[in-house]
């Protein structure tokens, strides 16, 4: 069975294509799945490039789609033939977040879904929204969920809310596809002009080009008529904070999502705390919270922005455009 394993030194180019046993049968609570797509997240490149420890060996990928082959004693969410989705963290099923690390993330802490089949307890996946091609299941584990959770769980999005987001990935075009569907209006960022026509074909109202823009909070304010946005969908973290705190309205939310421009730096803290916004850290969601993002896809019919598709053998190229900037929306992989 083929799987792909970090090298050592961890490096994009030193992805290593392997042969792994098969795992077998599932056990009591377990399912057997056949991975059929995995997609591509900043977090996942993180492992796959050294910036993030993990150990020798790993194999990675958070994000796994594909199709129920047998399931153990005693399972009865699933059974063989459903299609169903990775969970980023396993183990929170509701309620609020109990867990602050990736000790129990696959593809970080443990294995993730570089590999044709997998044996995992049943918690492991959710059911896969209807309609939706293994590609698009796979895009959900991480950048959907975190623009759900953001936008829905903690943001309590209304209609007639404005939503910012930032730059073109996964997180930000399924935050405004979310945002949209919901009835809010949405501005969004990006550093090229081809980007935001599509941005705009996507449903955007207002597009800044943020490197020609750079004071963009300025113009976000005065496109809400001076009185900012009502949600952040803050990708970027210290170098894009401050101009996301001036684009947001007194009292809005900021969710705290990414790293794009470093892992610290100065806040401008008495800004934030003039304007009484709500700055909140969040990493993606529960189990619940996926099956509740799920219902709502099937039943407004939002379907993932795909990028681009590479073969399994080719993660590595795959990394190295996700590297390069150039794409718009998700990267996935066919397994
Ligand atoms: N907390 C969580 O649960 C969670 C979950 C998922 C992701 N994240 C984090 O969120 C961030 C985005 O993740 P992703 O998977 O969506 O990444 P991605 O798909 O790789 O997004 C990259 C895009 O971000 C935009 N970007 C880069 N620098 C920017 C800047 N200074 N200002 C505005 N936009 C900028 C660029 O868009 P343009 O080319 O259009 O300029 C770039 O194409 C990462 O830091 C990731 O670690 C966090």
């Amino acid at each position: 069975m083929k799987a792909v394993k970090i090298g050592s030194p961890a490096t994009v180019a030193n992805l290593q294509v392997v042969d792994i046993a098969d795992p077998g049968q599932p056990a009591a609570g377990q399912i057997r799945v056949r991975i059929h797509a995995n997609s591509l997240n900043f977090h996942d490149y993180g492992v796959v490039s050294g910036n993030l420890p993990a150990e020798p060996g790993r194999i990675p990928m958070a994000d796994g789609a594909g199709v129920v082959e047998a399931v153990g004693a005693g399972v009865s969410e699933f059974k063989a033939g459903d299609h169903v989705v990775s969970c980023f963290f396993p183990f929170w099923e509701n309620g609020p977040p109990a867990i602050a690390d990736f000790t129990t993330t696959p593809g970080d802490g443990i294995d993730g879904y570089a590999r044709e089949a997998v044996v995992l307890p049943s918690h492991y996946f959710t059911h896969a929204p209807r309609g939706y091609s293994h590609a698009e299941s796979a895009t959900l584990t991480t950048a959907g969920l975190t623009a759900w959770r953001a936008l829905v769980v903690d943001g309590q999005l209304k209609a007639g809310n404005t939503v910012l987001v930032l730059g073109t990935g996964g997180v930000s075009i399924f935050a405004l596809q979310i945002a949209k569907a919901m009835g809010a209006s949405v501005i969004a960022t990006s550093s090229s002009d081809a980007k935001l026509a599509r941005l705009r074909e996507l449903g955007a109202d207002h597009t800044i080009n943020y490197r020609e823009n750079p004071e963009w909070g300025k113009q976000v304010r005065s496109l809400t008529g001076g009185r900012g946005v009502d949600h952040v969908i803050e990708v970027g973290g210290p170098g894009t904070l401050p101009q996301s705190i001036t684009a947001c309205r007194i009292g809005g939310h900021i969710a705290l999502i990414g790293v794009l421009t470093g892992r610290a730096g100065p806040v401008p803290t008495a800004a934030l705390m003039a304007r009484q916004q709500r700055l909140q850290g969040l990493i993606v969601g529960s189990r619940q919270d996926q099956r509740e993002m799920i219902r709502a896809l099937e039943v407004t019919g939002i379907k993932p922005v795909i990028d681009s598709t590479f073969e399994l053998a080719k993660l590595a190229d795959a990394f190295a455009h996700e590297e390069s900037g150039a794409h718009f929306g998700k990267i996935c992989v066919a397994v």
